[in-house]
């Protein structure tokens, strides 16, 4: 008889190693490390090695048919699926418990089945009546999405192949889902990835697009990532603080569509409502009158977004004074720092610094360099930036001024939203042509110009 083995797997990360250990080798968490017996599901107990069969090779180039995709009418869903769900695909929507995930999918369910397309949404974590309840105060009781409460995948799928076949099936979430085709205990990364595998199985089979809830780690990673990130078709993230009312929806991989782009909602009394314009939205409640607020022209996807970026510069007490930042990326301010120290003489060695993004956007591009800069600038020296200017450029480390992508775009939301001048690169100036355009060559070039209290 063949020996049993087992292997021991970091439920944090994934790991597998051949022995346990307090701490996971790979990701270094403490005491995520659980025994499981080892066959997934291609090699279960009492399997056969079955002969292969020959497949068909086929050339690169040939007749493709563009994936057909079930659109919701969500607009700012559909943006970020790249232009709705694609059939016989698995899309997985990560976010913190409680940000609008069920309400999101919810709603995406009930558009899609008022559209006339057979909808199944299992829910593993709510009650039915929990589930209405959402359904009623979303005012969506009457759309006709089949609505069912199971956690094992053998019912899930029995009960799929029973009935009409589902153009959209809804697993809220994939966490709870256990099959019975592995032993490990539910809720075990072994557990996940099988159960995520017969889904995609499944969808591939079915041709049903089905959406995969996961809830994400206090570090903003979805339980299991790797396992079941690869897995699928599509990752998005819902994300948002639960101070504010907004929300964004953000692809991270897409095999049938864009990755950067985003979807922003607003999380209202009656669900969440689409924002067509956010620049509008994340600037609502600026306060241009005090130093230290710098209007950044950004670029999310296609989309150009207009956000202010606020920087508080006071004098610390600290021995190391301290660098607190929330929506962008702290080495970031620290290179846009040190640049500022070193190329402008611009000292921050004895001041804290705070750094926000209003409006909880979280934001990746380093073309924003150039309006933290401002906004770092104005705060220390207390000199009020225009109100009617925006931002935009990568700072290098010799101080100079690197263009951007699509600064076309970004002129055009700023001259929309009603500001006058842009601070950029040299180059975008001379393209734009003299006028409202600042052009800068070097960093040292913004420090003097704050200071002289000119953008011109
Ligand atoms: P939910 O969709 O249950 O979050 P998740 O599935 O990601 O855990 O949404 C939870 C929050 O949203 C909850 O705190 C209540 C709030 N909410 C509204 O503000 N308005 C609404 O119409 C609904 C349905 C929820
Ligand atoms: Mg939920």
């Amino acid at each position: 008889m063949a020996r049993r083995t087992s292997s021991y797997v970091c439920q944090a990360c994934g790991a597998v190693s051949g022995r346990w250990a307090g701490r996971c080798e790979s990701c270094g968490e403490w005491n995520t490390i659980v025994e499981e017996a080892d066959g997934g599901i291609a090699a279960g107990p009492g399997r056969r090695p079955q002969k292969g069969r020959v497949v068909e090779l086929v050339p690169l180039d040939g007749d493709t048919d563009e994936a057909p995709r079930i659109v919701s009418g969500i607009a700012e869903l559909d943006r970020v699926t790249g232009g709705g769900f694609v059939t016989g695909s698995v899309l997985l929507v990560g976010g913190d418990p409680g940000i609008g995930k069920s309400t999101l999918l919810l709603q995406a369910a009930a558009a899609v089945a008022i559209a006339g397309h057979r909808v199944v949404y299992v829910s593993g974590e709510e009650a039915v009546a929990q589930v209405r309840l959402r359904a009623e105060r979303l005012a969506l009781a009457a759309a006709p999405v089949a609505l069912a409460t199971e956690t094992s995948v053998e019912d899930v799928l029995a009960t799929l192949a029973a009935g009409p076949p589902p153009a959209l099936v809804i697993i809220d979430s994939v966490q709870t889902l256990w099959t019975e085709s592995v032993d490990s205990a539910p809720g075990t990364v072994t557990q996940l990835r099988a159960s995520a595998q017969l889904m995609v199985r499944y969808a591939k089979a079915s041709g049903a697009a089905i959406v995969l809830v996961g809830h994400v780690t206090k570090d903003g990673q979805i339980a299991g990532p790797r396992v079941v990130e690869h897995l699928v078709d599509a990752v998005l993230y819902f994300e948002g603080d639960s101070g504010h009312q907004f929300r964004i929806l953000r692809a991270v991989k897409n095999r049938f569509g864009p990755t950067d782009e985003i979807g922003v909602f607003e999380m209202t009394g009656a669900g969440l409502a689409e924002i067509a314009n956010p620049s509008e939205l994340f600037l609502g409640d600026r306060d241009a009158a005090s130093p230290g607020a710098a209007v950044f022209a950004g670029i999310e996807g296609t989309r150009p977004l207009l956000v202010e970026i606020q920087a508080l510069v006071t004098p610390s007490p600290l021995g190391t004074p301290r660098r607190a930042v929330i929506g962008w990326d702290p080495g970031r301010l620290a290179m846009v720092v040190a640049v500022l120290q070193a190329r402008c003489g611009v000292r921050f060695a004895d001041h804290d610094i705070y750094l926000n993004i209003a409006g909880g956007l979280k934001i990746g591009e380093p073309a924003a360099d150039l309006a933290v800069a401002a906004a770092l600038v104005s705060s220390l020296t207390g000199i009020t930036l225009p109100a009617d200017t925006v931002y935009f450029g990568e700072i290098s480390l010799s101080g100079a001024i690197r263009p951007v992508p699509q600064a076309n775009a970004r002129l055009k939301e700023a001259a929309k939203l009603g500001f006058a001048r842009a601070v950029a690169p040299r180059a975008v100036a001379d393209e734009a042509g003299a006028g409202a355009v600042t052009g800068l060559d070097s960093l040292a070039d913004l420090v003097a110009r704050i200071a002289a209290g000119t953008t011109e």
